[in-house]
């Protein structure tokens, strides 16, 4: 929908329609009028794209003290570990929040089946398939698509935060709202009690990522510009493995693959990663990654080569639907034969400085989700502790 008045007013203005924002606009619409916007569609987000799952200890084998320390090793020390605590304790009450909404997480024998990824000592992912991001989103906006205090704009690009410092005001700088883009061209002024970023990573800044268009950092400029203290800003994660193909695709191929037993292997078909890590192809990512560009440099490869055949064809067409979907119509055949991949850069591990709740340094300014800088993540975050760390700071 698009609006003409160019000055508007809500209780809330939410920049960002992903697992943050959309979660934050159903909690928050019993309090008051919402704005819910983003810059392209709903579709238009990692939390769409997101693949191996969310991680939330669900298994009696499992614990929460072993999810913090896996969280902490990966951070490579410099998590935050009160921050850590305060999220990886709430992963299964927002696993069954989620189920309760309608995501479809897949199941074994009645139960949750979980899946695995790199630096996690047990296996607590749940997971839709190779698509849990989407199953995750359509139960959010169903959440959020009938409801009569949620205005929702897409297509309506924030451009700026409005300060009282910038209106002139030299007391203490408070956020009043932000200007947005709409599609006709127009810049409109939303005045708003609480304003909310939502926004998002940044991976658009590399040539090579994972990430959507939406991902272009442009919350965490806007707070920036507008007095807020950013963190950690220099820890880009780069995901091990991203498709390697000539027309420039950078599809990622979910680590839950290597979870469930798929190899990394040069060209000759070596398997490299034990002369690397004793974990194999499940240490952090940090160290898969570094690994496969080593070997890439000292070989002088273009890549290196994700062999999913121990999986055996039925897992892989079962498991990992999508990622074989998308692979055949490009030509590459992941039961048959093993897929040329890179690493790419995937999720910024720091952000706005923001605590858990998202409050920021500024009055009426938040920050949650992938834009926000809490200390979870430390250096490099744990997988799957993404999408639980969006859910957590928007409840
Ligand atoms: P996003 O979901 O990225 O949403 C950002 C929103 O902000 C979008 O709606 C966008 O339009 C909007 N926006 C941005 N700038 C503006 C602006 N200027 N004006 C208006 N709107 C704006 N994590 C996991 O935990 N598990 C996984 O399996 C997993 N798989 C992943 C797979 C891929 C391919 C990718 C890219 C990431 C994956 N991640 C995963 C990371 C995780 O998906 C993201 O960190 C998380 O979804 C971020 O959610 P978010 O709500 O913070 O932001
Ligand atoms: C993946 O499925 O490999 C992505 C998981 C993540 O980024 O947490």
């Amino acid at each position: 929908m698009s609006v003409s008045a160019k000055q508007l007013k809500t209780d809330f203005l939410i920049i960002g329609s992903g697992a943050a924002g959309l979660l934050a606009a159903s909690r928050l619409a019993p309090h008051g009028r919402v704005m819910l916007v983003n810059k392209d569609t709903f579709q238009d987000s990692s939390t769409w794209y997101a693949q191996g799952g969310i991680a939330g200890v669900s298994s009696g084998k499992d614990s929460i003290e072993s999810h913090v320390r896996d969280t902490l090793v990966a951070g490579a020390g410099l998590c935050h570990e009160d921050v850590v605590r305060a999220i990886v304790c709430h992963g299964t009450e927002i696993i069954e929040e989620l189920i309760e909404i309608g995501t479809m997480f897949d199941r074994k024998g009645g139960a949750l089946h979980l899946t695995r990824e790199g630096g996690h000592s047990s296996r607590r992912i749940a997971h839709a398939k190779d698509a849990t991001g989407q199953a995750i989103s359509k139960a959010l906006l169903s959440q959020v698509t009938p409801h009569a205090n949620i205005q929702r704009l897409e297509q309506h690009a924030a451009i700026d935060l409005i300060t009282s410092r910038r209106l002139g005001h030299t007391d203490n700088n408070r956020c009043l709202g932000a200007y947005i883009l709409n599609p006709d061209g127009n810049v409109l002024t939303i005045a708003a009690k609480q304003t909310i970023l939502a926004t998002g990573g940044a991976g658009k800044v590399y040539l090579y990522t994972s990430n959507p268009h939406a991902a272009s950092g442009d919350g965490i400029a806007m707070a920036w510009r507008a007095g807020c203290s950013v963190m950690n800003l220099e820890f880009i994660q780069f995901h091990p493995t991203c498709l390697f193909h000539q027309q420039g695709s950078n599809m990622l191929l979910s680590e839950a693959l290597r979870g469930e037993g798929a190899y990394l292997v040069d060209h000759h078909g070596r398997r490299f990663m034990f002369d690397y890590d004793e974990q194999g192809e499940l240490a952090p990512r940090d160290i898969v990654a570094r690994a496969i560009d080593h070997e890439m440099k000292k070989q002088g490869a273009d890549c290196m080569y994700l062999d999913a055949r121990p999986l055996g064809k039925a897992a892989i067409v079962d498991h990992f639907r999508n990622i074989h979907a998308r692979l055949l119509e490009l030509g590459l055949d992941m039961t048959a034969e093993p897929v040329p991949v890179v690493p790419a850069a995937h999720y910024l591990c720091g952000g706005i400085r923001a605590n858990v709740h998202g409050r920021t340094d500024i009055a009426g300014l938040y920050a949650i989700g992938e834009t926000a800088g809490t200390g979870l993540h430390g250096a490099n975050r744990l997988a799957s502790n993404s999408l639980l760390e969006c859910l957590v700071m928007a409840d």
